[in-house]
């Protein structure tokens, strides 16, 4: 794992391998922020002109690599793009990406704005985000590993404590995006539950699993149902979290579908081969568990990972199955495709005995969120207005992008069952997303508070790496429920 620190040093004379510095676009070219005015005098005056000259602008996310002949300490300098006048998610994006860029060097450091402690713990977590790395399964060696140690430029004053943060909260996004990129073959319900156990206890959190027996006897059908097609069996994850000072106890469920087939009502192999990241909202619940623990915030939290794999075989459960729900409520499966909100449902209503002040869902639930908002904005649902804006405003901060979504009590319909309580698919495609979230909410008690954040198109970048995200596995939302323990006076 990467390391970083702060330091007062100057950008000039500092020992490192690649120093890593932000520029504003502007009329004139770009300009150096944050002490690179002396670097411009090392290099003759010259370093704007010559960016300019290589076709650098200070555009966001714009990189320039040029070598400095001695000009200064370390031999190489990494120009990176602030745009005019950059936010705290700005800065993480041009850490990460700089900071992705210098695969295989030793160390680097950042001389970007740090004049507050919460632009200095956005430089030091983008560079950190942005060094991940998955190379578990690689032989050949030809992947470069991340950069080993980062520096932070920073004022005298700067206080190591937002260094010490910004590890926490990159270490539990690695977390998550670790278990995401873990192929199925090595990341079963019992295996993540494992995990959960090991790491979870290693940062303060008691741990509770119940097996399939205990699924069975306890009246889970959902877990159960979605779970029995496959010879690895579900499991339920229950972790908390609790501080002497605490008021509020947030509740947070996470869908942990280790591989979604899509059970007998099977998926195309177009949208089945990166169904490995249908675990992706329990990685974040998990994730977030293990850091607030490691923050050591001020409030109680407790969190529950569904885990199951949804795979067809003689075993597996039918469309038009009917399933008895921990709620008590009954359940027509018309298509097994609809998983996740059936071991949410079960989640959702464990979730509630433990009387929290609030329940928040996270969960690659549909592929109408993607076509709603695209790969990087989350769907939020609530059956309150005020967590809703909370969640999506909490998620904004983070730079993990979310918006608002409705939940139209018209769509309740749709999901009449002829036979049971309620169906898990409606006839129809259009507004699936929300249709989703009318299913869950009816598994919320009257009286709770409960958000939903549909995470399937954020949870996995299927494209090009960029700012602080790389292929594959994100850890998006982990953040945002750290966040939302951190508001926990607002909640
Ligand atoms: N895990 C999928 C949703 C998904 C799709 C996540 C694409 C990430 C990327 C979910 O279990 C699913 O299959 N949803 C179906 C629901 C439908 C059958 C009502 C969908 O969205 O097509
Ligand atoms: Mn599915
Ligand atoms: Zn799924």
């Amino acid at each position: 794992m990467t390391t970083v620190r702060l330091n007062s040093a100057d950008p000039v004379s500092i020992d490192t391998d690649a120093l890593i510095v932000g520029f504003r676009s502007g009329q004139e070219g770009p300009r150096p922020t944050n002490g690179a005015e002396a670097l411009d005098a090392a290099f003759g005056g010259k370093l704007a002109a010559s960016l300019d000259a290589v076709g650098f602008s200070g555009k966001p996310g714009e990189l320039a690599k040029l070598p400095t002949f001695g000009a200064i300490a370390a031999p190489l300098l990494v120009a990176v793009g602030l745009g005019e006048n950059p936010d705290t998610e700005g800065l993480r994006r041009a850490a990460g990406a700089a900071v992705r860029s210098l695969a295989g060097t030793a160390r680097a450091a950042l001389a970007l704005p740090a004049g507050t402690p919460e632009e200095t713990e956005a430089v030091a977590l983008g560079g950190l985000l942005g060094a991940y790395g998955f190379a578990r399964y690689r032989t050949s060696g030809e992947q470069k590993p991340p950069v080993g140690e980062l520096t932070v430029i920073a004022g005298d004053s700067a206080e190591q404590g937002v260094a010490e943060r910004a590890a926490v909260l990159a270490e539990s996004v690695t977390l998550v995006r670790d278990l995401v990129n873990t192929p199925p073959s090595d990341l079963w319900p019992a295996k993540f539950a494992e995990i959960a156990e090991q790491t979870g206890a290693k940062a303060g959190l008691s741990v509770e699993v119940l097996d399939e027996k205990q699924l069975k006897d306890g009246g889970y059908g959902g877990l159960i149902g979605v779970g029995q097609g496959s010879s690895n069996p579900p499991r339920l994850v229950r972790l908390s979290y609790s501080h002497p000072e605490a008021t509020k106890t947030l509740a947070f469920v996470g869908k942990g579908i280790t591989f979604d087939s899509g059970g007998l009502s099977l998926k195309p192999s177009a949208s089945m081969d990166w169904m490995k990241s249908d675990m992706g909202g329990a990685g974040a619940v998990f994730g977030a568990l293990v850091g607030i623990a490691r923050l050591g915030l001020p409030v109680n939290a407790i969190g529950y990972l569904c885990l199951a794999e949804n795979l067809p075989s003689g075993t597996a459960q039918r469309p038009s199955d009917v399933i008895h729900s921990y709620s008590g409520k009954t359940v027509e499966v018309l298509d097994t495709d609809a998983e996740g909100r059936l071991v949410l449902m079960d989640g959702i209503a464990r979730a509630a005995e433990d009387g929290p002040d609030v329940i928040v869902d996270v969960a690659t639930l549909t592929g109408a969120q993607i076509v709603a908002l695209g790969w990087r904005t989350s769907g939020v649902m609530s059956n309150d207005d005020a967590l809703r804006e909370l969640v999506v405003e909490t998620a904004g901060a983070a730079g993990e992008g979310a918006w608002g979504m409705p939940l139209p009590e018209e769509l309740r319909k749709g999901l009449d069952s002829a036979v049971a309580d309620i169906a898990n698919l409606q006839p129809e495609r259009w507004g699936s997303m929300l249709a989703a979230g009318i299913f869950l909410k009816e598994f919320v008690p009257d009286g709770v508070r409960w958000a939903h954040i549909d995470m399937a198109g954020p949870a996995f970048n299927k494209g090009e790496a960029y700012g602080y995200t790389p292929k594959g596995g994100t850890g998006a939302i982990t953040r945002t429920l750290i966040g939302l323990a951190e508001r926990h006076a607002s909640i």
